[in-house]
């Protein structure tokens, strides 16, 4: 069977995409330094290497294992950290993962699956956003993704790897099955945050901006389920290994919900009310973001299965059940 390293597979979008290839039947092998991971999300069945991807050293053994594909999901996220601490976003997200390309060219390993993010479209000009949208980022954090996408793009060009460029809007929801339980530390994120508001681990919930042009005035997102992220992973693996080309596509639902819809569904689900308030916009929000998905349906056959936002909030509800 084809032993697939997961990059960050002990984080929260790596440990669902470690369970589904588990699942699928293939040796996983997770690398991660535990930075926001936790170890209670290495998986049974899986192997596991603690090291950063900072460690060329450490790359370069793993690699030279007999690796056949590539998931790269190793990376800082905070939008608004990415702004301040540039530096931080450069050295992980972008030399980190060049280090990776690296070590895969030294060691003639392929294929890579690439964690990348809506946020590579900046500000959109046009919804739902399509892989044709203009790139245009307005944040680091944004700019770090392009950055790797352009590079594999040219390192594909060059002949010497295969990528799948995988854009995601919102992840949210944990495995149905109740498999992951390693919650993310200090959540930026708006329904992990609803849940330490429900669960009293936070004293309220601040609406960032009830004066955008939506219908209830919240901004609106595309809220897609990590276990329906995680299949695309997979099903991009094996377009990988079997057509050996590379493709760029959007992951999301196509549906729209916004911040007061998410809250209202919550309080339908955990049956009592979240302290909540109404706080001015957020720098840099769009009023609108949805995804055109309709590419990866149609290369990958893909498409999700939770298109309903109550099912999506109940698999977050259940972890504190
Ligand atoms: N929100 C609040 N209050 C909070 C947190 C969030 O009102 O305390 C709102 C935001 O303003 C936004 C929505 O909830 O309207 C979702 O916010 P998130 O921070 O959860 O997610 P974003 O849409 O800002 O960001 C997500 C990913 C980023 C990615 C971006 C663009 O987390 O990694 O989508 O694709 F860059």
């Amino acid at each position: 069977m084809e032993r697939i390293l997961i990059v960050g597979g002990a984080g929260y979008i790596g440990s669902h995409v470690q369970k589904q290839l588990l699942d699928e039947g293939f040796h996983v092998i997770v690398y991660d330094d535990l930075s926001s991971g936790d170890i209670i999300n290495v998986l049974p069945g899986a192997d596991f290497v603690k090291a950063s991807i900072l460690d060329k050293s450490a790359l370069k053994d793993v690699m030279s294992s007999g690796i056949d594909a590539v998931i790269h999901l190793a990376a800082k996220k905070a939008v608004g950290e990415s702004m301040i601490n540039p530096s931080l976003y450069a050295e992980n997200n972008i030399s980190g993962s060049l280090n990776i390309l690296n070590a895969m060219v030294e060691n003639n390993v392929k294929n890579i699956v690439f964690s990348s993010s809506a946020a590579v479209y900046g500000m959109p000009q046009y919804c739902p956003i399509d892989e044709n949208h203009p790139i245009s980022p307005i944040n680091y954090y944004g700019y770090t993704k392009f950055a790797i996408e352009e590079n594999m793009n040219w390192f594909s060009q060059l002949g010497k790897l295969n990528y799948a460029a995988l854009r995601y809007f919102n992840a949210v929801g944990y495995d149905a099955s109740g498999a992951i339980r390693g919650k993310e530390r200090n959540p930026q994120n708006l329904l992990p945050i609803i849940m330490e508001v429900a669960t009293g681990k936070r004293e309220k919930l601040s609406i960032f901006g009830n004066d955008y042009d939506t219908p209830d005035g919240t901004c609106i997102r595309d809220y897609i389920h990590v276990s329906d992220l995680a299949k695309a992973h997979s099903l991009a693996l094996k377009y990988l290994m079997n057509k050996k080309q590379s493709l760029t596509v959007n992951l999301g639902t196509g549906m729209g919900t916004s911040v007061k819809e998410i809250v209202d569904a919550t309080e339908k689900i955990i049956g009592k009310k979240l302290n909540y308030d109404f706080a001015p916009r957020r720098p840099g929000d769009p009023a609108k973001l949805t995804a055109n998905a309709h590419l990866a349906q149609k290369l990958l056959n893909w498409s999700p299965d939770y298109t309903c936002i109550e099912d999506i909030i109940q698999t977050v509800w259940n972890l504190e059940l």
